[in-house]
């Protein structure tokens, strides 16, 4: 049993924040955000468009693609830091928004590394056999955890939704999900986390990160986890035909390139369009390099990602 990738959406909110916007009212500029982040501009979402408004659109784009529909679909994870509410699950809203009336719909939180999880979870369903059409989003209004005074940190982020279909598939073929791999250090929690919730102070909080060592780990923790990718599946790194990071910063996609011999134009980028847009940049990443005709049927994509926690993983999907 395989879980086969059927179809990717993606969706961004209208607004865009360009970084000369930002250098008006912080101690910044374009050239300091281009130079050391790549990020050029980012999207935010309208004050009553929520994390599960976005998550719909991406969802639907990916339904289109995969050619499925809400009586198809009977798992929905979707992989959020910034969900729409506390409780219940912003993937029950989603469940209901989208007329999907069976199976199981929960969120996942591993922050930035969010949808690497999600998919591997979703892998699991669908080859256990408890699921066997699985609707997997990553999705974020990460604006409303910023901290608009802290240039280290608002500079980077941005909103939007990513989706992908995974089928459970039987029989011969080599196409789907090949190998993943997860990693929790809870010991590194404080270099980059929310100073507030629910149980420790009862308010929503802002993010707080240690920037320069989180880039450090990022591309150490990074490289690893696509070589154990490729190792678990008995590849080597050299048979991948595109790279799709998490998209946090162009500076960590080069380090990676740079560490593991990899040649830069396989590496997909969207980082200078949307910056950190958390669980949500892998699919956004991913679809943007599916619509543009650059990953193509049967070609093998491995995608990773590192975030909060410290979370990081990796996944090996033949298309
Ligand atoms: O998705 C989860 C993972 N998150 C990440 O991957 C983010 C990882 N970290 C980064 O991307 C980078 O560390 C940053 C972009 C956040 C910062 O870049 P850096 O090259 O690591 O800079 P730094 O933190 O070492 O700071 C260098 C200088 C400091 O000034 P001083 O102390 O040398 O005078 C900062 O205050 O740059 C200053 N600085 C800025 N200057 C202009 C920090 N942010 C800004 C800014 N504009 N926006």
């Amino acid at each position: 049993m395989r879980s086969v990738l059927l179809g990717v959406g993606g969706h961004l909110p209208e607004r865009v924040l360009t970084n000369a916007e930002l250098a008006k009212r912080l101690d910044t500029s374009d050239e300091w955000i281009v130079e050391r982040t790549g990020i050029r501009e980012r999207r935010i979402a309208a004050d009553d468009e929520k994390t599960s408004d976005l998550a719909c659109v991406a969802a639907l784009n990916a339904m289109n693609a995969a050619g499925r529909e809400a009586s198809d679909i009977d798992l929905v994870i979707v992989a959020t830091t910034t969900p729409d509410l506390t409780f219940p699950a912003t993937a029950a809203r989603v469940q209901a928004e989208l007329g999907i009336n069976q199976g199981a719909a929960f969120d996942l939180q591993a922050v930035c590394s969010g949808f690497i999880f999600a998919l591997a979870t979703a892998d699991n369903f669908l080859v256990r056999g408890q699921a066997k059409t699985a609707l997997v989003i990553g999705a974020e209004t990460f604006s409303r955890l910023l901290d608009w005074d802290d240039r280290g940190t608002c500079i980077l982020f941005g909103d939007g939704a990513g989706a992908v279909i995974l089928e459970a598939e039987d029989g011969p073929g080599d196409r789907g999900v090949i190998s993943t791999f997860l990693r929790t250090d809870g010991r590194m929690h404080d270099l980059l986390y929310v100073d507030g919730g629910v149980s420790e102070t009862n308010t929503v909080g802002k993010v707080r990160m240690v920037g320069n060592a989180v880039f450090r780990q990022a591309v150490e923790h990074i490289s690893g986890a696509m070589l154990e990718a490729c190792a678990r599946a008995g590849l080597s790194i050299d048979a991948v035909d595109w790279f799709v990071p998490h998209q946090a910063n162009q500076r960590i996609l080069d380090g990676v390139a740079r560490k593991l011999g990899i040649d830069a134009q396989k590496v997909v980028s969207t980082v200078a369009f949307h910056g950190n847009t958390s669980a949500a940049s892998v699919p956004l990443a991913l679809d943007v390099a599916v619509r543009d005709g650059r990953i193509k049927p049967g070609q093998l994509v491995l995608m990773e990602a590192l975030g909060g926690g410290l979370t990081w993983g990796a996944a090996l999907v033949r298309m």
